[in-house]
């Protein structure tokens, strides 16, 4: 059995849960970011992992969902800045689904991260009160992903090994 754990993060969260997931693998196993994957050739399963921007998967990520992972035995996981019970997230992790649709999706995990200064400070100045409150949730995010969700992250990755 051969797993890989592809990642894509930009301020570091998403792969704080990558290497989490990667430490409960008792498999051959690689971890790489997405921008390193030519192709899920040869792997029997594939942790695939990005954060949410803009209400959806990263936009390269859910290219790289389409491109690459047809056809593939999947388990997602996915982090954002709202927490796990807002209530827009469940159509937002909908989408993310969606978008790995192509291939045979066994689980999805997702967790907070937090929301990186530069971006809380464009939000807070973007005029919609919708986006400033966005902005305003950073505090509450810093920290995350905790050693309580990165536990989580574990045990999924664990669940998902022994299906
Ligand atoms: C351009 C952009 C858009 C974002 N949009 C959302 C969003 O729609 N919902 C959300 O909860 N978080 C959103 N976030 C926050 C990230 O999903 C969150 O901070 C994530 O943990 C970042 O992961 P990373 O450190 O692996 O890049 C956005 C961040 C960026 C940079």
């Amino acid at each position: 059995m051969k797993v890989l754990v592809g990642y894509m993060s930009q301020t570091g969260n998403t792969k704080k849960v990558a290497e989490a997931i990667f430490s409960q693998i008792q498999a051959d196993k690689e971890i790489k970011s997405l921008d390193e994957i030519q192709s899920l050739g040869g792997y029997d399963l594939a942790f695939i992992g990005f954060p949410l921007q803009g209400f959806a998967p990263a936009n390269d990520a859910k290219v790289f969902l389409e491109q690459h992972c047809a056809g593939k035995k999947l388990a997602l996981f996915v982090t954002h800045a709202v927490p796990e019970g807002y209530e827009e997230l469940p159509g937002w992790l909908d989408k993310c689904r969606e978008a790995a649709a192509v291939g045979n999706v066994v689980g999805c995990f997702d967790c907070q991260g937090e929301l990186a200064e530069p971006i809380a400070e464009v939000l807070k100045q973007s005029g919609d009160p919708k986006m400033v409150g966005f902005g305003e949730m950073r505090p509450s995010t810093m920290g995350q992903p905790d050693e309580a969700r990165l536990e989580r992250a574990r045990a999924f990755a664990r669940e998902v090994m022994a299906k």
